[in-house]
């Protein structure tokens, strides 16, 4: 897929204008003009409340930044006025879909200065993105959220979820299968090398899913300098019996204050391309040896871990939101993909932005395919708001749940249709946060 380049794309005006009425300049900010990236890398820390970034942080954070749209928000009347008081970066990534792949508008790096909150900033930096992305052609937007409560009033919709573990080694026992394959200790490095790889092969059959970069493997297996817990970090990956990588595993062992032998195994990542080398990382981490808990996050909805242990009630898991995303254009998001089952419905979208909304008859071929058009005079079976649209989008979330709270509204015959045409096989999943 041939991606257009976020960093051509003009800045929206109406944004610059609102914020420059507050005395403030929303600029873009230059990856190749070092001292501003530096300047934006370090607003980020602050904004996600992490420490003042050493040089050798920021240097390897520079590499994260290559392509994408960076914009800066800076008030002239700070003592630090290189430094910007809000930052938004955001790229064009592949997103896989039911059917096929399209590009989304990735938005990422969003944060304010405390000094300079709720007065208005990230609305517009938001609104900014999404006309930017709705002016360039790209069907979706997508992020990742840090609170769930920040992103809806933007038509920002939960389309992936993920979910959490904690296991009690001692209790689980194993029932899965016994993989043929070997476990080999690997680098850091080549641990990020093998999560990018197996990233890269597998996301296209995984909805939900968007590529990867180099340095989200390295901070994933603690290569990256100055991550506090990379020393830490150990990393396997897994050799199917003709010596073919199919998976990867990065870990760090955090001691157990009071029982050496119960220590807690923290997964930072896991990636399996078959069933067998997902059972055998798994595997490896709830026997290994003074763990008496395994921990993680970042799974997909239908992991079958309950179903690789012998006790399923020492697998504990939570649920939560974790990838978002907004429809920009209903006919093309709707024209790349697939649908389960015939359907002919007409959807009134309500946008507060006023980018998707309207009224489109959603129909699906006989090849399965979907076809959305504007329909602005017929009667619509179902009423929802453009978020609800998004969650619906990948097959996640049964309309048929959200009409039971009352975020979709219509027949319920129309409803089930609706359902049964945007139903996926398996969960989506988004593996990594962005
Ligand atoms: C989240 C954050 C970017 C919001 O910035 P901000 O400039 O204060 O937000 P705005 O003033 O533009 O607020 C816009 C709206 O969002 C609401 N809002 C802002 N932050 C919110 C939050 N954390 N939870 C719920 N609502 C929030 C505001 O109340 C306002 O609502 P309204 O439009 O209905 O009146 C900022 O608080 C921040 O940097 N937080 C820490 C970093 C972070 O979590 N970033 C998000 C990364 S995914």
């Amino acid at each position: 897929m041939i991606l257009p380049d976020a960093r051509t794309v003009e800045l929206d005006s109406d944004s610059r204008e609102r914020l420059r009425a507050r005395g403030l300049d929303y600029r873009r900010v230059d990856a190749a003009d070092e001292p501003a990236l530096d300047a934006f890398i370090r607003a980020i820390a602050r904004g996600f409340i992490e420490s003042e970034p050493t040089a050798e942080k920021i240097e390897a954070a520079r590499t994260g930044q290559l392509g994408r749209r960076l914009i800066g928000v800076f008030d002239a009347t700070s003592p630090q006025r290189d430094l910007p008081v809000a930052t938004v970066g955001s790229w064009i990534a592949p997103l896989t879909i039911p059917g096929g792949e399209l590009p989304m508008w990735a938005v990422s790096e969003v944060t304010v200065a405390p000094t300079h909150r709720r007065r208005g900033i990230a609305r517009a930096m938001l609104e900014g993105e999404l006309r930017a992305a709705a002016a360039a052609g790209v069907p979706l937007a997508g992020l990742t959220a840090s609170e769930a409560t920040i992103y809806g009033r933007y038509g920002f919709g939960p389309a992936t979820w993920q979910t959490r573990w904690r296991v009690d080694t001692r209790r689980a026992g194993w029932g899965g299968t016994d993989p043929r394959g070997s476990l080999q200790y690997v680098d850091r490095e080549d641990a990020a090398e093998a999560f990018g790889e197996l990233h890269e092969r597998t996301r296209a059959s995984r909805v939900g899913e968007i590529a990867g970069w180099p340095l989200r493997w390295r901070q994933l297996s603690g290569a990256v300098p100055g991550d506090p817990h990379g020393s830490s970090v150990r990393a396997v990956r897994y050799l199917d019996p003709e010596g073919v990588l199919r998976g990867a595993m990065a870990f760090r062992i955090v001691e157990s204050d009071t029982d050496w032998a119960r220590s807690r195994l923290e997964i930072r990542h896991l990636i399996g391309e078959t069933s067998d080398a997902h059972a055998a990382l798994w595997r490896f981490a709830l026997q290994h040896d003074l763990v008496g808990t395994v921990t993680a996050e970042m799974i997909s909805l239908d992991e079958p871990l309950p179903w690789l242990v012998a006790d399923s009630r020492a697998a504990v898991r939570t649920v939560e939101d974790h990838g978002w995303l907004r429809v920009l254009d209903v006919p093309a998001a709707f024209a790349g993909r697939s649908m389960a089952a015939p359907l002919d419905v007409v959807l009134r979208v309500e946008d507060p932005l006023g980018i998707a909304g309207g009224s489109w008859r959603l129909e699906s071929g006989s090849d399965g395919s979907c076809r959305a058009v504007a329909a602005p005079d017929a009667e619509a079976e179902i009423d929802l708001g453009v978020g609800e649209l998004a969650s619906l989008y990948l097959g996640g979330v049964s309309a048929r749940s959200l009409a039971q709270a009352g975020r979709v509204r219509g027949d319920a015959a129309a409803v089930a249709a609706l359902d049964a045409a945007l139903r996926i096989d398996g969960a989506p999943f988004l593996s990594i946060m962005y």
